[in-house]
């Protein structure tokens, strides 16, 4: 999609919806004293009627502006000025283009006021308007006859100095990360009849087609020859057609001796806990436990198309968890591709024993730092909430690197502790180790049974259980996938650039 940024006063702007955000305490000078005078002194009025009050992603829409070039106007509040971080900016900006984006052909521009927006910068603020627009217009519901959510038919966000290249670069990179984010949310959208391994695998070669970068698709015969004994326990209770694959997408932005970030995801197309089965209720949302694997095609595809200097891969590890006379079994002892035995006590405990033998071909395949994604643990959930992504890393300076990157981008991350004690509880008696750690500290646990398999390479670990998948609609997010994390991994890849 495009978006352009125009200058130029908000009454003669033409457009379905003229978006103006405003803070808290606005004076009402500037570009939105503008607009009041153009309205007759309404904007006043209803600052006055305590109806306009700039409270953060409070909406008002105003459906007769006969006194303006746009058609409607909607106020969006940022909240008090003080406070503003790129986080609650988005928030805004979501619940404005999600009211706006409900009708189909519809053209919006977004105008708030620079001095509102100084606490997170011009550029920042014109590059999160501009995912806004790309992610707030796309449903999950994409399968419906009557979508809840269009495409703008056209878009500009509206700044003082319409010729800032910063800005306009701001904007391109905006959209960027807002389809690319847009790229990972319909692959954990899609129902798991439609997104299988090969079905993933092709689409991740469409994507890699279209950006000219490599890819790598191994099927069941070349998991045998890798020895990925973990990973293919998992897959083996599904039918033929629904065989595993390995995925690796490469884009080299830096030269051949620069090294190379893994990013690797659990792409479990579909967890149904295998026969440790899960409940109905569990079951329902677990179409999304490949959200870690999507997340990994989203962000090298941004990082690509960016053209970021910097050499990434995405590995996707990509299988089912089901139930059949050849499922893999509690008892069962597999042994992982770097050659650790594993006793299986759970096999709802999947997502470790597919990463680990990805994680392993990662680290053989020469990577240099890595950092894995995956919906790994209800425990996670437990710990940290929906809202929030789990980190757990062997190094603490990556880790570092990828919780500021989270910070500067608004996304909310949080260290676990990975204390010695937590990897005893994968004690076997028959094996290396078995891959589950009991009850609690679950989380980190898993984390722990990732690290066997890292070979000492700089890594962390981000268990997105929680915030990959929204439960439900809100004003300022479409239920389903998030897509979030993509401008993390896109951020930490730019500082390792640096
Ligand atoms: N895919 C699930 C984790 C999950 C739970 C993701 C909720 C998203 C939302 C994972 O494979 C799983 O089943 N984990 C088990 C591990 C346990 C058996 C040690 C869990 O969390 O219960
Ligand atoms: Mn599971
Ligand atoms: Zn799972």
């Amino acid at each position: 999609m495009d978006i352009s940024t125009s200058g130029g006063s908000w009454n003669e702007i033409g457009c379905n919806w003229l978006i103006v955000g405003f803070t808290e305490s606005t004076d009402l000078s500037g570009p939105l004293g503008e607009l009041d005078n153009a309205l007759d002194g309404s904007v006043s009025r209803l600052i006055e009627a305590g109806d306009l009050k700039g409270k953060l992603a409070e909406l008002l829409p105003l459906h007769d502006a006969p006194e303006l070039a746009a058609d409607r106007v909607l106020f969006v509040g940022l909240g008090k000025q003080e406070e503003l971080t790129r986080a609650r900016f988005n928030k805004a900006m979501m619940s404005a283009v999600r009211k706006v984006s409900s009708k189909d052909d519809v053209s919006a521009a977004i105008c708030f006021d620079g001095a509102a927006v100084t606490r997170i910068g011009i550029a920042a603020a014109a590059e999160t308007a501009a995912t806004a627009i790309i992610v707030g217009s796309e449903g999950q519901d994409s399968l419906k006859s009557e979508p809840g959510h269009y495409a703008l038919s056209a878009a500009s966000i509206v700044v003082a100095d319409s010729d800032d290249a910063e800005v306009a670069a701001a904007v391109e990179r905006g959209i960027i990360l807002g389809e690319s984010i847009n790229l990972t949310r319909e692959l954990v959208n899609l129902p798991p009849q439609v997104i299988y391994p090969e079905s993933f695998a092709k689409r991740a070669q469409t994507v890699a087609a279209d950006l000219g970068l490599k890819v790598d698709v191994l099927v069941q015969s070349d998991l045998e020859a890798e020895k990925m004994g973990a990973l293919l326990a998992v897959s083996q209770g599904s039918s033929s057609n629904r065989g595993p694959r390995v995925v690796a997408v490469s884009y080299e932005g830096a030269g051949e001796d620069a090294p190379t970030l893994a990013i690797v995801g659990k792409g479990v197309t579909f967890d149904s806990g295998g026969l440790s089965i899960k409940t109905s209720d569990g079951m329902i949302t677990m179409k999304c436990d490949m959200a870690g694997a999507a997340t990994a095609l989203g962000a090298v595809a941004a990082i690509a198309r960016l053209k970021l200097p910097v050499n990434v891969v995405g590995y996707m590890g990509l299988v089912e968890n089901m139930i059949s006379g050849s499922s893999y079994k509690l008892g069962d002892i597999l042994t992982a591709r770097n050659g650790v035995t594993i006793e299986v006590q759970n096999t709802d405990a999947e997502g470790r024993l597919v990463l680990a033998d990805v994680l392993n071909y990662a680290v053989d395949q020469g990577a240099d730092k890595i950092v894995d994604l995956a919906t790994l643990t209800g425990a996670c959930v437990v710990a940290l909430g929906e809202e929030v992504t789990g980190a757990f890393a062997n190094d603490q300076d990556w880790c570092d690197t990828i919780t500021n990157a989270a910070a500067v981008v608004g996304e909310d991350i949080w260290q676990l502790p990975m204390f010695d004690h937590f990897g005893e509880l994968l004690k076997s008696d028959v094996a290396d180790c078995r891959n589950i750690g009991g009850r609690w500290g679950g989380a980190i646990s898993a984390a722990k049974f990732l690290e066997k398999f890292v070979d000492g390479t700089p890594w962390v670990h981000l268990d997105i259980a929680g915030p990959s998948f929204a439960s439900s609609n809100s004003s300022h997010r479409e239920g389903g996938a998030t897509g979030c994390m993509v401008r993390t991994l896109v951020e930490a890849a730019a500082a390792l650039a640096k």
